[in-house]
């Protein structure tokens, strides 16, 4: 009979899930995004694309894992032989994601420890991208190590490992219960210190202000998908993956909401934390909010230092909170993120736990060194844009026209969740992931590619677009094709009999 891992209960998976979902995409993306794309009007498209398709694909991804007890690859294989494929993309698509999500929280460790003794100086952009980043001239050239990033970089390793290494139960379900309780409380405290700053309400109401005119353009659109994907950890095989690891006895939709309202309350949370502090800065500085604001890492890593300086009191300890925060909800990500291919490397291999986290960990661990270079933070930029929109948006795409059109599994898998859950879904959820996911996503995919055909993402330069934009989004795609036709170990069958006299 298999042994799967399992939970050790309910709550522990759902603070899992919880801290898969919460990450850097909620305190380092999301403020920026939210105020580029209309403010308070952005909550429109954004609140569409949670409820349309982030909690029904959410819905859907925890019946798939929980159904087939499987890792995404298996998973997708037990559905249709022939869709194996598209299980190992979302694997190596969050494989892509962990290289350069470690390197992320690296530099979160380094500045916390910065913190104490604010060591950025005043010139913080300075500071950031020539003393600690020792950034190349040009985009595409590697150059050497850069030993500031290096080593806290395998320390993030040795962490997220060492806890995968443990197992789902001893690993994950105790370092998330340790995580998130731990990382509310900082945040909590983040941003009550920030909203009883001189100036909050200024940032608060750039913040919430509405610019109507902005919800009828195409890229607030994408970007609201976008962030509710790469958000919700949805559509790169997270989610099915940690279903997988559910018992018989489970309920999902009820869990699913708790996990989509989760993250989003956090992330709005940190959007108020970010904005209160921004609208100090502004009125300290005597500027607009428009001038102090900017994008993902510029904010955590270029204007929080700045606004740190400025602190009246106890700067150090807030500097300090605020990029702890960071590492804490960035570990709990990643380790949903590396666990992706640990699962599906044991289960198409038969390898032991211990050997598949060795050598999927290890190999991102490696990958993940060309990011700690002088041309890191450009490759980082490049990998981060394609393998999110033409990995994560595409894969979702991809993901629900299969289940809904396809293999028509929507009718099964509903049935399937409503026998189990505390909340019944219905034509809601139905509708969302045969009609609308598919029609505005296939929209948005052809928008981002008449977009990138037109012009450069930031200007680089094509060979650059190329090699470190393009190729990392096809390539994620060739490997996922490439692993499913790999053999599957000789076990393989005896579990899939086994399933099918489950069901
Ligand atoms: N869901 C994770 C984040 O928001 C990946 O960062």
């Amino acid at each position: 009979m298999e042994t799967r891992s399992q939970w050790g209960t309910r709550a522990g998976f759902i603070l899992a899930a919880v801290g898969s979902a919460i990450g850097l995409g909620n305190i380092w993306r999301f403020p920026a995004v939210a105020y580029e794309n209309g403010g308070g009007a952005f909550f429109i498209p954004y609140l569409f694309a949670l409820l349309t398709a982030g909690i029904p694909i959410l819905i859907m991804e925890f019946t798939m894992g929980h159904k087939y007890h499987g890792s995404s690859p298996l998973t997708f294989r037990r559905i249709n032989k022939k869709s194996e494929w598209v299980g190992w993309w979302g694997v190596a698509v969050a494989f892509v994601i962990s290289t350069y999500y470690s390197v992320i929280i690296a530099w979160a460790i380094s500045y916390s420890i910065f913190s104490v003794n604010l060591n950025w100086g005043s010139d913080t952009e300075g500071f950031f991208n020539n003393s600690y980043l020792q950034l190349g001239a040009d985009p595409g050239q590697v150059g050497s190590f850069v030993p500031s990033v290096l080593i806290p970089l395998i320390i993030v390793w040795i962490v997220v490992l060492g806890i995968l290494f443990r197992g789902v139960k001893r690993g994950i379900e105790i370092a998330n219960r340790i995580f998130i309780p731990a990382l509310v409380v900082i945040f909590l405290i983040i941003v009550i210190r920030a909203i009883t700053l001189p100036g909050a309400l200024v940032g608060l109401e750039h913040f919430f202000q509405p610019d109507f005119s902005k919800i009828f353009s195409g890229d607030v659109w994408v970007a609201a998908y976008g962030q509710i994907f790469f958000s919700m950890s949805i559509a790169f095989a997270i989610m099915i993956t940690y279903s997988s690891y559910l018992p018989k006895k489970s309920d999902i939709t009820n869990n699913a909401f708790i996990t989509g309202f989760g993250n989003s309350s956090f992330e709005l949370l940190a959007g108020i934390g970010v904005f209160a502090v921004l609208g100090f800065m502004s009125v300290q500085a005597g500027v607009s909010v428009d001038e102090v604001v900017a994008d993902g890492v510029g904010l955590a890593f270029v204007v929080f230092p700045a606004i740190i300086n400025e602190f009246p009191a106890l700067n150090g300890l807030f500097g300090f909170l605020f990029f702890a925060s960071l590492v804490l909800a960035g570990l709990t990500s990643l380790m949903s993120i590396c666990e992706t291919y640990i699962a599906g490397l044991a289960d198409k291999f038969k390898i032991s736990r211990t050997k598949a986290v060795l050598f999927g960990g290890g190999l991102a661990g490696v990958v993940s060194l060309i990011f700690a270079t002088e041309g890191g933070l450009y490759f980082l930029d490049a990998a981060d844009y394609f393998i999110n929109q033409f990995g994560v948006a595409m894969l979702g795409l991809v993901e629900v026209v299969l289940i809904a059109w396809v293999f028509r599994k929507l009718g099964e898998f509903k049935t399937h969740a409503n026998d189990i859950s505390d909340i019944r879904i219905g034509s809601w959820w139905t509708i969302s992931l045969s009609v609308i996911t598919p029609l505005v996503l296939g929209y948005m995919m052809y928008d981002l590619f008449k977009l990138n055909f037109a012009e450069n993402y930031e200007g680089y330069p094509d060979a650059f677009i190329l090699w470190g934009g393009w190729s990392v989004a096809i390539g994620a795609l060739a490997v996922g094709i490439l692993m499913s036709l790999t053999k599957w170990n000789d076990n393989r069958k005896k579990q899939d009999d086994v399933i099918k006299e489950a069901k």
